[in-house]
């Protein structure tokens, strides 16, 4: 292609796209051809456009680059100094994830880059380094902890940013997911329940997660952590009614309000994510698919679940009515806070006796739960599930956001049970609230355990 085509192809596509009207890509045709015609000079089309002040260079650069997703290897970032980098351990959709030793330091650390070509967006660029504050400031067992974060610039040029954080030595649920095509109800909730302690956590930081899916979720051993707050943000009040500038989130899991792009988002935005995610861990496939995201996010926002999925996926009827509620299209009807499911996981779901999540019992918590003991008694959590609900739930409706409770478990919450949910209460009510952008922790977090 010679390079006058190549120039016409850039322009054309900017003009598709309407990063330019056509006008003005016409104005500098006429130029260059005055100048090949009078002083048999050979122009640059794109140069003229840019002296212009028409397009910029770093637009022109992003028409340029080549197709396909945005892709980070080892070989690309390994010049970022201070880290011996060992191997690529994760990607998404914002930046890839690599192994690491800090010099001088024998335990691993991850350290997340971004795609170069996100750079030069300037919100991703904030996002990102918002995401290595939150993950500096956040401390918590559930939630992937940040050490340090910086910029790189490359011998071309490139400025590559990146954030390191705990190495977590596991697998994501996805990847699970993958190999297993969906786990059992038990293993499933415990994911759940998880998850919740992460989000419960956010919340009492005043931190919306708005990206909650099995790929952001790590499972080591038997523990649960949630990663990737690329999407976090402060949860707002009283913008009731008004729009948000962007949608943010993954549309096979994004809530009704943020696919309509809401602006007053808050916490049961996640709540309906982790029931999409509890969906995809039961039923072995996502809620809604479509052939674009518009049409999944209509989905969400219409859309009733499928009856129909669910019975050939042979989901138990409570886990039916569970899911239903967590991913209720009125918000109003959702669970209203991660305490609230954990309350219905441990005392209407997994009786009050089922607390205690034991995988060392099992060779792999992902495929035997049937094995785990729930109360030494010998009773398997497969076996309390069922005998809790066999037959004693009103049948499911496939409304949305019934608000009938569950079996009749939930008459039996213990005191020591009430005890520790008040205790709960009043720790969390006395949680600051985080202001972005603070100071961070200048040393680094205890070993995960
Ligand atoms: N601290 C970590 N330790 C090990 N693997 C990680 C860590 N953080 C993320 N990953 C893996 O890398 C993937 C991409 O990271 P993520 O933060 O989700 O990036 P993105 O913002 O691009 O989605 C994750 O899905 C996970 O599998
Ligand atoms: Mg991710």
């Amino acid at each position: 292609m010679s390079s006058i085509e190549l120039e016409l192809k850039i322009c054309a596509l900017a003009v598709k796209k309407g990063l330019i009207e056509k006008e003005k890509v016409q104005e500098a045709l006429d130029i260059k051809n005055y100048y090949a015609e009078k002083e048999k000079r050979n122009l640059s089309l794109v140069k003229i456009l840019v002296k212009k002040g028409y397009i910029d260079e770093a637009t022109i650069a992003d028409l340029t680059a080549p197709a396909g997703p945005p892709n980070l290897e080892i070989e690309h970032v390994n010049m970022i100094p201070n880290f011996k980098w060992v191997k690529k351990v994760g990607a998404g959709g914002m930046a890839a994830v690599f192994k690491c030793f800090e010099q001088g330091e024998p335990d691993p650390v991850a350290v997340k880059v971004m795609y170069p070509e996100h750079t030069r967006n300037e919100e991703f660029v904030e996002r990102f380094i918002r995401e290595a504050e939150l993950l500096k400031e956040f401390d918590h067992q559930g939630i992937v902890k940040g050490y340090d974060f910086g910029k790189f610039r490359r011998s071309d040029g490139v400025m590559l940013y990146w954030v390191s954080m705990e190495f977590l030595d596991g697998s994501s649920v996805l990847d699970q997911l993958g190999k297993q095509g969906r786990l059992d109800e038990a293993t499933a909730l415990h994911v759940i329940r998880g998850c919740c302690d992460a989000l419960d956590y956010c919340m009492q930081m005043g931190i919306l997660h708005r990206d909650v899916k099995p790929e952001n979720i790590i499972w080591i051993g038997d523990e649960i952590v949630l990663c990737d707050l690329g999407f976090a943000k402060p949860i707002e009040k009283g913008k009731a009614g008004e729009r948000s500038q962007t949608t943010c989130g993954t549309v096979q899991y994004i809530s009704p309000e943020q696919a309509k792009g809401l602006a007053d988002v808050d916490i049961r935005a996640d709540i309906y994510s982790l029931g999409a995610t509890l969906y995809h861990l039961v039923v072995g496939k996502v809620p809604f698919s479509g052939s674009d995201g518009g049409e999944i996010m209509k989905k969400q926002v219409k859309d009733p679940l499928s009856t129909k999925e669910f019975r050939e996926a042979n989901v138990s009827p409570h886990m039916h009515y569970f899911i239903e509620k967590m991913m209720a299209k009125d918000r109003e009807e959702r669970f209203q806070s991660p305490r609230e499911v954990v309350d219905e996981i441990d005392t209407v779901i997994r009786g009050v006796e089922s607390l205690q999540f034991k995988p060392n019992m099992s060779p792999s918590p992902l495929v035997n739960v049937g094995a785990l003991s729930t109360d030494g008694t010998g009773t398997s959590l497969g076996d309390a599930l069922k005998s809790a609900f066999s037959g004693k739930q009103k049948p499911v409706g496939t409304s949305s956001g019934s608000s009938s409770k569950l079996g009749s478990l939930s008459s039996k919450i213990s005191g020591k049970l009430k005890a520790r949910a008040a205790e709960d209460d009043s720790s969390s009510k006395s949680s600051k609230k985080l202001k972005i952008g603070g100071t961070g922790l200048s040393k680094k977090f205890k070993k995960r355990t």
